[in-house]
């Protein structure tokens, strides 16, 4: 059975979707460790509500690299093979990177290569795209940069504010998530230059 890691920093909502999915034995593994950079971050309380083994690491007065090697050393000692961004707001180092190297996946709430960074809803809503979506990408030394896992396309209507536009693309991320996760740890897709392509 291959473990997960989550790595979030507050709502948790893409960690309860994967987290479900595990209890329901859609996602072949187990969830190692939830860590959050954020003691308050509700993902966190859920985590310890499921009973997961569930970690505060603090980032305060730490460097960008110091804090990566530390996170990367629990997630080491507790044999994490895939580790999973969920609304996880820091940029990993290359440190971080190299240690899980096409180990590390993110799900972004935009059509990468559209709106990259923060708030990319409002970035759509204020562009004026008909449509938008959601992507899970692999993590690469870049932000939001990475090979293309999983994507899904989210109309955008007149009506729309941000929240509206973001609660549409959350229950396709939540979907999408699960779908990559599982492409991955079952060695399903073959990465080809930046493309991500299904095994034959
Ligand atoms: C999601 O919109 C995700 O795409 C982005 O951060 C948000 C996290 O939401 N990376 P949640 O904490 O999973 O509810």
């Amino acid at each position: 059975m291959k473990n997960l890691g989550i790595l979030l920093s507050g709502r948790g909502s893409n960690f309860e979707a994967i987290a479900r999915n595990v209890e329901a034995g859609k996602i072949p593994a187990k969830i190692a460790v939830v860590v959050s950079n954020r003691e308050d971050a509700p993902g966190l309380a859920r985590a310890r509500a499921l009973k997961l083994e569930a970690r505060f690491i603090s980032s305060q007065g730490k460097g960008r690299e110091e804090y990566d090697r530390e996170v990367v050393r629990v997630l080491q000692q507790l044999h994490v093979d895939l580790v999973c961004l969920a609304g996880f707001m820091r940029i990993l180092s290359p440190y971080f990177v190299r240690a899980f190297p096409r180990r590390i996946l993110n799900i972004h709430p935009g059509l990468l290569p559209a709106f990259p960074g923060l708030d990319a809803q409002k970035q759509a809503l204020d562009y004026g795209v008909k449509f938008t979506g959601c992507t899970v990408h692999i993590v690469d030394e870049g932000v939001d940069t990475g090979p293309i896992v999983c994507q899904a396309v989210v109309p955008v209507y007149d009506e729309d504010t941000v929240d509206s536009l973001s609660a549409r693309i959350l229950e396709e991320e939540h979907r999408i998530y699960t779908e990559a996760i599982c492409l991955m740890l079952e060695d399903r897709i073959r990465i080809d230059g930046r493309r991500v392509l299904l095994r034959k």
